[in-house]
């Protein structure tokens, strides 16, 4: 089993309102894992992303990384990929990717060769030099994606980035991210209202629970990676799908 990266220590969060987000949240994260969050609509799969990313405090507990990656994690920081793509529209796709390594100080001929195998690591070479408004939703998302992994993350945050694509992009999509996770070795949390979704990229399938946001329950999805098309068709593939879904509605009963 590969080594901890970080851990999340009875993570609680209360806004400003009194919602209570979360509610003692323990998760182990390891190096090269790849975890779906998965629950209700409010149930605080954004919250917990947002707290790992430091983009807020926690109002209790704590997101404590493993002291050998928090030292790496300074050259190599989260990234974060949104449902939307959050391009900048006045700019090319070169120049979208370009620009976490240049917030970096790193110049247009110090990112090219990084940038342009970024781009194409999601099929996107030839597209480096238009704009977003000529690429298709599953096009610009692959865009959002090589800027995520640019900076080659030890960590990669992912807030429901396919749930507005067509089911055939969305496909495609989860497999160049299983390609993109395997080839660069990052860990993987991912947000998804999708059970099959869920099983088909994750290692663990951690299901969680509304008023107050909770984890209720982890599935482990002991099916060997590469993962292919092959295995959505498979009985094993469906009796995961089932399990987690049994979960799921499990606590909806309770609410
Ligand atoms: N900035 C905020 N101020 C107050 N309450 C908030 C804020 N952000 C989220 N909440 C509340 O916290 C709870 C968890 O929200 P969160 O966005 O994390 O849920 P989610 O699981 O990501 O939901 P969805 O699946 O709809 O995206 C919800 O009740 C939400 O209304
Ligand atoms: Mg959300």
């Amino acid at each position: 089993m590969s080594s901890l990266l970080l851990r999340l220590d009875a993570l609680s969060k209360r806004y400003p309102n009194g919602t209570v987000a979360l509610d003692r949240v323990d998760l182990e994260v390891r190096c090269r894992d790849f975890i779906s969050l998965l629950g209700p609509s409010g149930c605080g799969k954004s919250t917990v992303l947002k707290l790992v990313a430091g983009l807020m405090p926690a109002t209790g507990g704590r997101v404590v990384w493993s002291p050998s990656a928090s030292l790496e994690t300074r050259q190599q920081p989260i990234s974060f990929v949104f449902q939307e793509p959050t391009l900048m529209p006045w700019a090319t796709v070169f120049d979208n990717v370009w620009l976490p390594l240049r917030l970096r100080g790193q110049s247009r001929e110090q990112a090219g060769e990084a940038v342009k195998g970024a781009l194409a690591r999601v099929g996107l070479d030839t597209f480096a030099n238009v704009y977003p408004r000529e690429l298709s939703g599953g096009m610009k998302m692959r865009v959002s994606i090589a800027r995520a992994t640019v900076t080659s993350p030890l960590l990669m945050l992912m807030d429901e980035p396919f749930a507005a694509l067509d089911e055939m992009s969305r496909g495609r999509l989860n497999d160049d991210t299983l390609a993109l996770w395997w080839a660069q070795g990052f860990s993987a949390l991912f947000v998804t209202h999708s059970v099959y979704e869920a099983v088909y990229l994750s290692r663990r399938v951690v299901v969680m629970g509304a008023r107050p946001g909770r984890v209720v329950g982890e599935v482990l999805i002991d099916e060997p990676y590469p993962r292919t098309e092959a295995f959505r068709s498979t009985p094993r593939y469906s009796a995961w799908c089932v399990q987690v879904s049994r979960m799921l509605r499990s606590d909806a009963g309770g609410a």
